[in-house]
């Protein structure tokens, strides 16, 4: 969005440079990394987030893993690149686009033959995939953009902007592509319990951006959809299955059947690399379950009774029935999902 557009991570030659997004909007700390360990730690513990963007920094933790390994032989430098993409696979399970690109990146070292050119093939694959991120973000954007009346009120979840993606975003692309071209747009940002990226991400991207912005509680979607106050829904997404369910923030479910009671379409934005074909629904996702501090506590501060029990599921699902479209960077599906996702893979 714009020339403010967050950098989350930058390939340095033989390190990333990492904007640490746990510390956003209060500080803009960046953290310098030279090992795959270090980025996996980044990636769990949401330094780094928003499916393409894990997938990004997955593959340059591939990167970093190859150009430390020191192997005797082919076989030996393989068998150890193996293990980091175990490490960097078991991070977080949600977002396909982490397996993804180790998968890619995997595919490349299985190809070459001696050790020195797949550490260079292997620096190269990554770069290409944060590049391919930013063009499909960028097609994506435009082409959704198409779907947006000049005056609206969208309501996003979560954060989808620049830095959960490396991009230029994918639903917040699209908004900043709406308004890029133009049209007067306004955005309802949901907060995001419980880790508040709407509130602390969102916000900050679409004040930087230039886009005005309303920050409200994730309770407060309702209330606005009943009386008038959105005209559309655009969430990103983690996983969409081969019919078109997709996961997505903790939260997303909520807001697809409150806008189909209330009329309002509800679209999901993503590149085809967040497509699974292997699940069949969205049944088949697996949901990241995370630390109950997380929802006991808030920035280290408590705000439940000590020895409170907490969940805290980190996505739900929504079935296709409640998405009128789903945007990518090959085109807009729309139903039957099933069709449209064989079709534009
Ligand atoms: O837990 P997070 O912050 O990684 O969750 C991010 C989301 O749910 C995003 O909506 C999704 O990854 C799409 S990002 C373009």
């Amino acid at each position: 969005m714009g020339d403010e557009r967050a950098r989350p991570i930058e390939w340095l030659g033989d390190h990333v440079r990492l904007l640490d997004q746990t510390r956003l909007p209060g500080e803009e700390v960046y953290l310098e990394l030279d090992s795959y360990q270090g980025l996996a730690e980044a990636i769990r513990e949401l330094r780094i987030r928003g499916a393409p963007a894990i997938g990004v920094a997955a593959a340059y933790g591939m990167a970093l893993a190859a150009l430390k390994i020191e192997a005797g032989s082919r076989d030996d430098f393989l068998t150890r690149l193996r293990r980091a993409s175990r490490a960097l696979a078991a991070t977080r399970p949600t977002a396909v686009n982490l397996r993804w690109a180790i998968e890619r990146m995997k595919k490349v070292a299985a190809a070459g033959r001696d050790i020195g050119r797949i550490k260079q093939a292997l620096v190269e694959e990554a770069v290409r995939i944060h590049r391919e991120q930013f063009e499909a973000d960028r097609r994506l954007s435009q082409l959704g953009a198409g779907l947006i009346k000049d005056g609206s009120v969208i309501l996003t979840h979560c954060n989808t902007g620049a830095l959960a993606t490396t991009g230029c975003g994918t639903a917040l692309g699209v908004i900043g592509a709406a308004a890029e071209g133009g049209k007067a747009v306004k955005v309802l940002a949901t907060e995001t319990r419980p880790l508040l990226q709407g509130a602390r991400l969102t916000c900050w991207e679409l004040q930087r951006a230039g886009i005005p912005a309303t920050l409200i509680t994730d309770s407060m979607a309702g209330y606005f959809m009943s009386r008038g106050g959105v005209d559309c829904v655009i969430v990103g997404a983690d996983r969409i299955a081969a019919n078109g369910d997709t996961a997505n923030k903790i939260g997303t479910y909520t807001l697809a059947v409150l806008a189909r009671e209330n009329g309002i379409p509800f679209y999901v934005a993503a590149p085809t690399s967040t497509i699974d074909p292997t699940l069949a629904a969205g049944d088949d996702i697996p949901i990241e379950q995370r630390r109950p501090e997380e929802v006991t506590h808030i920035r280290g501060v408590p705000i439940a009774p000590e020895g409170c029990q907490a969940a805290n599921p980190a996505f739900d699902i929504t079935p296709h029935k409640y998405i009128t479209a789903i945007i990518t960077e090959r085109g807009i599906i729309r139903e039957p999902f099933g069709e449209g996702i064989r079709r534009i893979l």
